[in-house]
């Protein structure tokens, strides 16, 4: 054990932050630090985009269905999937990337880096003492965040990140047991899954059970069954489309 592998077991998200605002050296930290992660065939196919106009970052609570720590943090990062730039650079070189970023494997590219980049941040911002909780939501109208954040063809909003310091003390959310993601040499038989799933089920029902005094009492199991059971934001095909990625 050491410091940083401290840090990593400790994480949970914040959702709730003591008024603060983030000193420009510190954004800078944070984000280096995410420039600094692995980037697939060095093209850091990511962009970051720091939301610091309060008006905006109300606007983006309301796509993120009202969640008010969207805005009400120290600092609001958004990570887009980012081909703009490559488009630029063929241009200066008097060529074209347009077929090579407008494909899946492109989409995949972009999705995997700016997820490596945004973790490295998410790491950084806690190893500061900071609180940290990324915002899926704002995929709920991603052509919104897009046109706020005035993105170009070939960058789409992914998630934001809110970075602040913890105004709560929540308790760690127990991971699934780690024999159900970690395979040796080839991928668990159902049987024993079948059986980790039941075990973690029980885990997680006695989990949210004392967190909410015995009004919920479904586990990671049932949770999933309900919450997956319907497909979400079905419009980002054609979303991604429109801003010329996922095309091929
Ligand atoms: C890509 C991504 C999107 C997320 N979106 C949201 C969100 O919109 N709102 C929210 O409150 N939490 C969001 N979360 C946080 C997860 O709910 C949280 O990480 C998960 O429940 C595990 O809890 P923990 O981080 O406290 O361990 C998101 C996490 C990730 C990785």
């Amino acid at each position: 054990m050491n410091e940083t592998i401290e840090h990593l077991l400790h994480h949970r998200s914040i959702r709730k932050f003591k008024p603060h605002q983030l000193d420009p050296k510190t954004v800078e930290i944070l984000v280096r630090s995410a420039q600094a992660a692995s980037t697939s065939s060095y093209q850091q196919a990511y962009a970051i985009i720091g939301v610091e106009e309060s008006a905006l970052k109300q606007q983006l609570v309301d796509v993120a269905s009202g969640q008010a720590y969207v805005a009400e943090n120290s600092y609001f990062f958004v990570f887009c999937i980012d081909y703009h730039k490559h488009v630029l650079a063929a241009e200066i070189a008097s060529g074209s990337v347009d077929r090579t970023v407008e494909t899946t494997e492109a989409l995949i590219v972009g999705a995997v880096d700016a997820g490596l980049a945004a973790q490295n941040l998410v790491v950084a911002a806690e190893s500061l003492g900071y609180g940290t909780v990324y915002i899926g939501s704002l995929r709920n109208d991603a052509a919104k965040v897009s046109e706020l954040l005035a993105l170009p063809d070939h960058v789409v909003p992914l998630f934001g990140v809110a970075v602040g310091l913890p105004d709560q003390e929540p308790g760690k959310k127990p991971r699934l047991p780690m024999d159900a993601v970690f395979h040796r040499n080839t991928y668990t038989d159902d049987d024993t899954m079948r059986q980790l799933l039941s075990e973690y089920e029980q885990e997680t029902s006695s989990y949210y059970g004392e967190r909410t005094d015995g009004r919920r009492t479904e586990g990671w199991v049932y949770q999933m069954a309900a919450s997956m059971k319907d497909p979400k934001r079905t419009y980002m095909r054609d979303f991604l489309q429109e801003k010329r990625l996922a095309r091929d």
